[in-house]
């Protein structure tokens, strides 16, 4: 079975995006085609980006670039779970994804965002150019979370609208797809 990692990618304290995604791994894990991981870049806890040497050539000085990149390698496809900041993506996330480049290559990425009226959309337009510059596919098909805040209980428990459990089949089916075409791309 193909492997997915789910990207926690905000990773303040206090963070939100803990129990977003804690309810999309529960929806990639009834969607059955992968076998599931989440990996909370709270828990990498990279350095902002500190290799001499541009990643292409996998010359890594450090031990936590080499775990990433470890971590990275095992996957066939990502969904980045991901807030909106100042119109933009976390910083987190963007300096997860400078310190590799093959790691990431022919593999599809979904993304569910999450924020105040644009539902982190802007977050997720800008992580999109960046993702094709490290050979990566966006799916199209994406979970938005406009006003999130009030699916969240007080005991930290996201429970959405239907139309969003179903966005996130959505994804995952396309996701799949994806997932199965691209790893042909991967072979030697
Ligand atoms: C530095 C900062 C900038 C923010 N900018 C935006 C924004 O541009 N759009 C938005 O919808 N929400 C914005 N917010 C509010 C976030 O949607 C909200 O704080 C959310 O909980 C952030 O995700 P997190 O808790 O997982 O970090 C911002 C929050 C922070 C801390």
């Amino acid at each position: 079975m193909p492997h997915l990692q789910i990207l926690l990618t905000s990773t303040r304290p206090g963070r939100k995006g803990a129990p977003v995604a804690a309810w999309f791994e529960r929806q990639a894990r009834q969607h059955g085609g992968f076998d599931v991981e989440l990996v909370d870049l709270q828990a990498v806890n990279l350095p902002l980006f500190d290799e001499p040497e541009h990643p292409r050539f996998r010359k890594y000085q450090h031990d936590h670039t080499k775990a990433w990149s470890a971590t990275v390698s095992r996957a066939d496809a990502f969904v980045f779970v991901t807030p909106e900041y100042n119109f933009s993506a976390p910083p987190s996330l963007v300096n997860a994804l400078d310190y590799l480049s093959a790691e990431w290559a022919y593999k599809p990425v979904g993304f569910v965002s999450y924020g105040g009226v644009a539902g982190g959309t802007r977050a997720v337009q800008m992580t999109k150019l960046t993702v094709t510059a490290l050979k990566m596919m966006p799916m199209a098909e994406g979970v938005f979370i406009p006003f999130f805040s009030k699916y969240i209980d007080a005991n930290d428990a996201f429970t959405p609208e239907d139309t969003q459990n179903a966005a996130a089949q959505t994804m995952l089916k396309e996701l799949l797809r994806w997932t199965k075409a691209m790893a042909v791309l991967r072979q030697a």
